[in-house]
């Protein structure tokens, strides 16, 4: 028997957030709290993994709690606590793990590890309902992929970067121009002030594949920015970033309609936090406005690491049964095909 009627309370600690929140009936989002550490890894341009899980270990429980708080219920209410199982930073994945598996012990119920990514995708059905086959096009500080689904919980890798993610070229390429991490925002700010007046590359653009590659244009900027040192050329910033982001967008906006034609999906879900990309977003809308294809990008705060987008994907385990075990641990190479 499937159960669609459920409260789960998720906890996500993959990366640099701590995060914790309950949903109801699969897509009623009742609390969703979110401790950022970002300040804390600004100063190193990036995450410490280190840092990262000791501040998990500060925050996880009272997080937690707030969750609780917020969503007016107590453990009693809760039927299943899902947990980020990978992929991610293994010390950062196990303190969220680790906390999931002692709640459910301490209170009887059951455990459902999540990927990640499924989660991503997942955080779109809290603002409009999945119509199969779909594609998701996840873009993220650690994947870049096109993933095609048929039904829920079902997930098929149709194509991925072979290097850098899209979000990671966003960072290394913010390094590169001294804005603070994470630099994707910073980026897609300048880009909008810029002309792409640099030449850039488009790696596998013409390519039958859905691989992706962006460790090239990266590198492509940092030639730019280097050559135009040594000549002692000014290097106008915002143009920088307009032209890689627009590299970057044409790349993602024609292999993600080659896929959702080829394919004939009903719905593109773009999940990530790069979907956060105001450049993207309008591309990717302009892309399909003649088109049937309904196109889904989570609100910002649903883009980027949270638990309740945990919490929408676990509620589809809940629903097939399909539970953890207390052997789970944290898994920083997990496919997603584990959810299938
Ligand atoms: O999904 P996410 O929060 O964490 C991972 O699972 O990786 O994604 C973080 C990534 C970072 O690389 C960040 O620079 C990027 O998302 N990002 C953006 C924007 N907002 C966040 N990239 C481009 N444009 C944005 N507006
Ligand atoms: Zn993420």
């Amino acid at each position: 028997m499937e159960r669609t009627e459920s409260i789960i309370l998720a906890i996500e600690t993959s990366c640099d957030e701590t995060a914790a929140a309950i949903v109801k009936n699969e897509t009623e989002l009742l609390s969703n709290v979110v401790a950022s550490q970002i300040e804390s890894h600004k100063r190193f341009g990036g995450v410490v993994p280190e840092i990262a899980s000791r501040h998990h270990v500060e925050q996880i429980t009272l997080v937690i709690e707030e969750a609780l708080k917020k969503a007016k219920l107590t453990m009693d209410d809760i039927d299943a606590v899902a947990v980020t199982e990978g992929p991610g930073l293994v010390g950062a994945l196990l303190v969220g793990v680790n906390a999931a598996k002692a709640l459910a012990f301490a209170h009887g119920k059951p455990v459902i590890g999540v990927h990640h990514i499924a989660g991503h995708i997942y955080a779109n059905r809290l603002i409009h309902e999945m119509k199969f086959p779909l594609l998701s096009l996840v873009v993220s500080g650690g994947h870049t992929e096109l993933i095609l689904m048929k039904e829920h919980g079902h997930f098929e890798v149709i194509g991925e970067t072979r290097d850098d993610a899209a979000g990671e070229a966003y960072d290394k390429v913010a390094r590169m121009l001294e804005l603070p991490y994470p630099g994707g925002p910073h980026i897609d700010r300048l880009a909008h002030e810029g002309k792409p007046s640099y030449s850039l590359p488009r790696a596998m653009l013409d390519e039958d594949s859905y691989e992706f590659s962006f460790s090239g244009l990266k590198s492509a900027v940092i030639n730019t920015i280097h050559n135009a040192k040594q000549k002692n050329e000014e290097i106008i910033k915002e143009n920088i970033a307009a032209s890689f982001q627009q590299s970057v967008i044409d790349v993602l906006v024609t292999k993600t309609k080659r896929a959702v034609e080829q394919f004939g999906v009903k719905q593109l879900l773009v999940a990530g936090g790069v979907a956060a990309n105001k450049g993207l977003r309008i591309e990717l809308e302009k892309a399909f406005q003649h088109s049937d294809v309904e196109v889904i990008i989570p609100p910002l705060s649903l883009c980027t690491d949270n638990a309740a987008m945990i919490a929408a994907a676990g509620a589809i385990s809940y629903r097939k049964g399909k539970f953890g075990t207390m052997a789970m641990n944290g898994e920083p190479g997990l496919p997603i095909e584990i959810m299938n």
